[in-house]
Order: C-alpha cells, then sequence, then structure tokens
C-alpha cells in the first residue's frame, strides 16, 4: 500500500511531467482551472451559520474531559453526524483524575471558614505545628526552622515542586500555599511522590493575612486531607467514517478532526467547539459526496489533559490504518476574531503533504498560508506514527485562550467560514474520484509558494 513520499506530490486529475509545468505563472494552467471547479464543489455547500449555531450549542458549558458537560457534547456530536447519514462510534477511554477529598486546616485552634483544597498529588494526613512563613520558600530563604513546622509558601516565581521540596528537605510537616501577585483564585497546584506531607491551598488574602498575623506572633496551625486521590473517568472520542465509493476504493484514508473538550474554566468557544463545528460542517458537506478515500472525522476527548483522547485513537490504529492514512488535519481554535493568520503547524516544523495541499488550497482560494513548528494539539500522535500531519490555527492566540472569556461573540464567521474553505477544499483534492491515488501523483502541478514563520503565539 501507499508509503509516504519523501517528496510530497500533489493529487490531481492532471499529472504533468516535469517538462510540461505551466511557464507563465500570471496564466492559471489549466489544470488549476479544474482545481477551482473542484473547490466550488465543496465551497459553495459550506455554511458559516451552521458552524456560528454548533458552537453556540456547545459553548453553552465548559465541557472538561469526564464531566457532564463533555457527554452532553458528545451525544449533540454523535447525533449530529449520524444524522448525516455516517455510521459513528463512540470510543471510551479512561483518564485519570484528581480528587481532592476534604481539606480543613485551623489557625490557633480555631477552624479556618475560607477556601482550602488538596494540591494534586497530596498525601492524606494530618499535621499539627507552628506555622512558618518562608516567601517563595527558594533554597536560600528556607532554612533549618521549618524542621517539625507548617510552612507558609506564596506562590510564584518557580516550580511548586521545587518549593515543596525545599521545605520537605528541612523538615517540614505541612505546606498551606497561596497565591502570588496577581494570580487569582486558589493556588491550584501539584506535590510530588516522595513529598510525603499534606499540601493544601488558600486564597491570597487569607495567607497574606496569615503573614500579617506572624509579625505580631506565633500562630499554631493544623493541615489534614483525607480521602484525596486519583479517580478514573472516562472521556470518549467521536468517530464517523465515510466509506469510499466501492469501485473507486484506492485504500486511502484521511482522517479530520478536532477536539471537543475544554478547559474547566470557560465555555471553549474558540478551543476548541470551532474546529469541532468545522468538522461537522465538513462530514456534512461530504456525506453526500463520492470519494475514492475513505474519510474519517473524528473529535478527540481529553485533548486539555495531554492529548490523552489522539493518542488513545492512534494506539487503536492498526498497523494497516496507519499504514493507509495518507493525511490528518487538525482544527483547533479556528474561528477567533481576536487571533491573527491561519498558520499550519507541525510537530518538527518541516512541509508535509497536509501542509502542501493547505497552503495550495489557501493559494487558490485566499492567499498564501504558512507553515510553522509546534505540537500542542491532537495532530500529534498522528505525526508520531508517520502519517503526515498539521495543526490548523490562527497565531498569534487571542487574549481570551482558555480563559472563562472565550465566547461566542468573539467567534468570526468570515475565519471559520476561511478555514473550512481550505481545509475542505485541501481533502477533497485528495478524496475526489477523479485524481489518482497518491502513490501514482509524481508531481505537483501547483506548488504552492509557502514559508516557514515563526511568528509569536
Ligand atoms: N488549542 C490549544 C493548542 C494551542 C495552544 C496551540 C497554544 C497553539 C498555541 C490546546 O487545546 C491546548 O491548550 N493544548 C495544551 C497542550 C496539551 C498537551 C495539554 C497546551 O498547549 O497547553
Ligand atoms: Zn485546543
Amino acid at each position: 500500500m501507499y508509503k509516504k513520499p519523501l517528496t510530497y506530490a500533489l493529487a490531481t486529475g492532471l499529472v504533468l511531467s516535469p517538462m510540461s509545468l505551466p511557464v507563465d505563472a500570471a496564466k492559471p494552467a489549466p489544470n488549476e482551472q479544474a482545481d477551482h471547479a473542484f473547490d466550488n464543489k465543496v465551497i459553495k455547500k459550506i455554511s458559516a451559520d451552521n458552524m456560528y449555531n454548533t458552537i453556540a450549542l456547545l459553548s453553552k458549558q465548559p465541557r472538561a474531559a469526564g464531566t457532564e458537560g463533555e457527554y452532553k457534547a458528545v451525544q449533540y456530536i454523535k447525533s449530529e453526524f449520524e444524522r448525516y447519514g455516517y455510521e459513528t462510534e463512540l470510543q471510551p477511554f479512561t483518564i485519570q483524575e484528581w480528587d481532592g477529598g476534604s481539606a480543613a486546616v485551623s489557625f490557633n485552634g480555631d477552624a479556618f471558614t475560607g477556601d482550602v483544597h488538596t494540591f494534586n498529588g497530596s498525601i492524606n494526613g494530618s499535621a499539627t505545628g507552628s506555622l512558618v512563613y518562608v516567601g517563595l520558600a527558594s533554597a536560600d530563604e528556607v532554612g533549618d526552622e521549618v524542621a517539625g513546622k507548617i510552612a507558609l509558601i506564596e506562590r510564584g516565581s518557580f516550580s511548586f515542586y521545587e518549593k515543596i521540596q525545599n521545605v520537605y528537605d528541612k523538615g517540614a510537616i505541612g505546606v498551606i500555599m497561596f497565591n502570588g501577585e496577581g494570580q487569582s483564585g486558589n493556588a491550584f497546584g501539584y506535590a510530588y511522590e516522595g513529598q510525603d506531607i499534606p499540601t493544601v491551598a488558600i486564597t491570597r488574602e487569607a495567607g497574606l493575612s496569615l503573614v500579617e498575623q506572624l509579625t505580631n506572633g506565633s500562630v499554631q496551625a493544623s493541615v489534614n486531607v483525607e480521602n484525596a486521590g486519583p479517580i478514573d473517568k472516562t472521556s470518549y472520542n467521536v468517530i464517523a467514517k465515510k466509506e469510499p465509493h466501492p469501485n473507486k476504493d484506492n485504500g486511502q484514508i484521511i482522517t479530520v478532526g478536532a477536539h471537543h473538550d475544554s478547559v474547566p474554566n470557560g465555555p471553549g468557544a474558540n478551543d476548541d467547539a470551532s474546529g469541532v463545528a468545522a468538522t461537522l460542517e465538513l462530514a456534512r458537506i461530504m456525506a453526500k459526496t463520492p470519494t475514492d478515500t475513505e474519510l474519517r472525522f473524528v473529535t478527540f476527548g481529553a485533548e486539555e489533559k495531554g492529548l490523552v483522547g489522539s493518542y488513545h485513537y492512534a494506539d487503536t490504529l492498526t498497523d494497516e490504518e496507519v499504514e493507509n492514512m495518507v493525511a490528518h488535519f487538525q482544527m483547533d481554535m479556528v474561528g477567533s476574531r481576536d487571533a491573527g493568520e491561519l498558520i499550519m503547524f507541525t510537530p518538527d516544523g518541516n512541509k508535509n503533504l497536509v501542509t502542501d495541499l493547505g497552503a495550495s488550497a489557501g493559494a487558490r482560494i485566499s492567499g498564501a498560508v504558512d507553515y510553522g513548528e509546534l505540537g500542542r494539539s491532537d495532530h500529534v500522535p498522528f505525526f508520531l506514527k508517520g502519517i503526515p500531519a498539521a495543526l490548523f490555527i490562527h497565531a498569534p492566540l487571542e487574549p481570551w485562550y482558555h480563559s472563562p472569556e472565550d465566547t461566542l461573540d468573539k467567534i468570526s464567521k468570515e475565519k471559520l467560514q476561511n478555514v473550512a474553505e481550505i481545509v475542505g477544499s485541501a481533502v477533497y483534492q485528495v478524496a475526489r474520484p477523479d485524481t489518482p491515488a497518491l502513490e501514482n501523483a509524481r508531481v505537483a502541478p501547483n506548488p504552492a509558494d509557502y514559508d516557514f514563520d515563526d511568528r509569536p503565539l
């Protein structure tokens, strides 16, 4: 079956020998006109309103992996794929979450009534002793005086790990941390294996008031953590498959994907309800369009937990499937009004078939699309399996990234439309039945000029 070519050729209906490549760039070559006509078959059907409405629905609540919000999104995506006529599979997988159990703190014998929570990874246990403020808890700041005491630490400047380790090494028996300046909420943080003291967080306000109290005299503190520990939850990938036309099947598979989970504290309208909306829209359009290539539309769960869903999906592929997969298109954050221009990222910063196809479609539709180097999304597990893959995203990012402000009102229908057109045309250039399988397409009639760009995120 198809082996990834060293020089990626674009598949079009007209395979030209190098001798017959057009010399006059100003005049569109016949195959270019043909490509435009084919692009229109996809482009004309794309509805930005459809995508916008999908985002409106998905962004009504956060969709953190393993939560009710994710499950609702998953059911909705599945029902949409099915409505378009796809055979659709929910692929469950386990994710590990931290259950903070219950944390309690008291000062001078009085129960503290403010917000307290355990660090991710804290041991269960209790400790009572005098409270000692150690600032940021750098190795220089922490002396032997913390031995047998509870360390009060300000967050910031360096890792949670180092702070806890520095006081642990000097014999502290418990940790209470509070946020640094400008950090809001509780100092949610991580404790690590071997840091065997109960570790909790309180608000900055509460922390500063304790620092103040300590300047006036000593404070006896106790920290108690119970029932904290890892728990298993279930997240899902949603997979819709479109078989190629039975007489035309060339054995190739193209995947198009996005992640449907969000961060816990945000509605994730752009990250990544936008990509899900574009994936659904392309699925809707391709459902009735004959192809010679199998198409798979996949929305991944638990991307925000470390690409867990896409790693799981890639791990469940057979060797034959991996071999036949010629391209993965990942759309993540494709609709922000406030972000920069479209860019295609690959984990190694090299061009591949997907960036070639995207650049070529971009040039035909709206102008050059650059490429750059970045992982951080679900194209990574495909790339690691040797499948040409790229992330379509706008950069620089919008200021609302991963915040509660990542809402519908910041979504641009024009941006959604443009990305769906480019990815849809790129996919269709390979999948349409008149183009040869990639192994037979030796030259690129319209190689687009596109550049490496290390623009900031
Ligand atoms: N949509 C982002 C990916 C992203 C972020 C791309 C910033 C480009 C710039 C994605 O949902 C995300 O936030 N990913 C995580 C990585 C993951 C391994 C947890 C991230 O970048 O922190
Ligand atoms: Zn994302």
